[in-house]
């Protein structure tokens, strides 16, 4: 009873909060940009400043993509490679200089990583039409999108409003990385340094059902797995027979060929929960995708994506614009820069 009687006395006093609430508002949005800094990322960033931008970004992908499906692989990948080592901040795109190498010339990016021309591409017209409004980490993280879109049929809102570091330094990426020789709990370890859950971690591992890797990534467990064994038995051995048609044995010279092989053997162009069934039939190319089905903390997951498909799309568009938030720079931190490949 007393709460009933309580309650018209509420709400004049909610009115007021209200009122005083949207006084502080309309106050702050009417302070010039500059003393009120966008601290997070929100979907529609540049609806006002550049709206034709992920339009243009999307054509791009789409033209490149359709030449080569394997374009899609090296965006999303490359978007990740971003995103670990100093956040989503477009240091991958920089390019070494006198003195200093950069992340994309890490043995971990050079030569394997692609999709730059991609990015020049879309930020060419970008500047042509709304000169130093869009940054090279937002057009990465759109074009990572909007490969997943046309290779998978998985959509999803990416929020911006990234900006560009300053910073790129090749010693930082073997740090920040995990490696395709990694345990799982490594790889749940290397994931969580980032914010990223175990379950998000299997799940943006099934980017492998797209692209490709170098023999040199995974060829110890065809040639020299350990001291009593140089398989891996826990590869299907007819699959490993033949990638042992396609890869040559390590080898120490310098100019030994290193030929790159599908990650996912099932559906190698579509970005698909196929991988975890891969992972099932023990047809996971490097060690740290077949870990997520051998490991006990890893393999309830692995079985789950491999069985739901519309689960694990979706819930791979949400940790792929999670990882898309990781360690960015907004507001008035870093650059919108010019040229993705130098600090303006
Ligand atoms: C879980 C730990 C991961 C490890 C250890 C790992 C490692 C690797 C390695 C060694 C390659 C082959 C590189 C080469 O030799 O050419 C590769 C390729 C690739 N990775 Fe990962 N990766 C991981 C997670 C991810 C994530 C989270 C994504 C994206 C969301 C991703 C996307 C890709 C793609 C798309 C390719 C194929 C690239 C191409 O064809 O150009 N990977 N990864
Ligand atoms: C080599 O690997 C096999 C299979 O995992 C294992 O049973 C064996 O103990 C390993 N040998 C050595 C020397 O580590």
């Amino acid at each position: 009873m007393g709460s009933r009687r309580n309650f018209p006395a509420v709400i004049p006093l909610q009115l007021s909060c209200l009122c005083i609430f949207s006084l502080l508002l309309s106050a702050a949005m009417a302070w010039p940009h500059q003393y009120f800094p966008t601290t997070s990322l929100r979907v529609g960033f540049y609806s006002s400043t550049c709206p034709p931008a992920e339009a243009i970004v999307r054509k791009a992908v789409d033209k490149f993509v359709s030449l080569n499906p394997g374009l899609a692989a090296g965006l999303i990948r490359m978007h990740f490679h971003d995103c670990f080592v100093r956040g989503c901040d477009a240091s991958v795109l920089l390019d070494s200089t006198p003195g200093n190498i950069a992340e994309k010339d890490s043995p971990v990016n050079n030569p394997s990583l692609r999709g730059f021309e991609v990015i020049d591409k879309a930020k060419s017209q970008l500047e042509a039409i709304c000169p130093n409004k869009v940054s090279c980490a937002d057009i990465l993280a759109f074009a990572a999108r909007d490969s997943a879109s046309k290779v998978g049929g998985i959509h999803y809102d990416v929020p911006a409003g990234r900006r560009d570091g300053l910073v790129s330094q090749a010693s930082d990426v073997l740090l920040n990385l995990p490696a395709p020789f990694f345990t799982a709990q490594q790889i749940t370890d290397s994931f969580a340094k980032k914010g990223l859950s175990l379950d998000e971690m299997v799940t943006l591992s099934g980017a492998h059902s797209i692209g490709v890797s170098h023999c040199s990534s995974f060829s110890n467990r065809l040639y020299s797995f350990n001291a009593t064994s140089p398989m891996d038995p826990s590869m299907d051995p007819a699959y490993a027979a033949f990638l042992k048609t396609k890869c040559p044995p390590p080898s120490t010279a310098r100019s030994a060929p290193d030929p790159t092989v599908p990650l996912d053997s099932l559906t190698p162009n579509r970005l698909d929960n196929r991988y975890y069934v891969g992972l099932m039939m023990k047809r996971g190319l490097l060690t740290s995708d077949q870990t997520l089905l051998s490991s006990p903390s890893t393999s309830w997951a692995a079985r789950n994506n491999a069985m739901y498909s519309s689960i694990w799309a979706a819930k791979f568009a949400r940790a792929m614009v999670h990882m898309g938030s990781v360690e960015v720079l907004t507001g008035r931190k870093g650059e919108i820069r010019r040229n993705c490949h130098v600090i303006n």
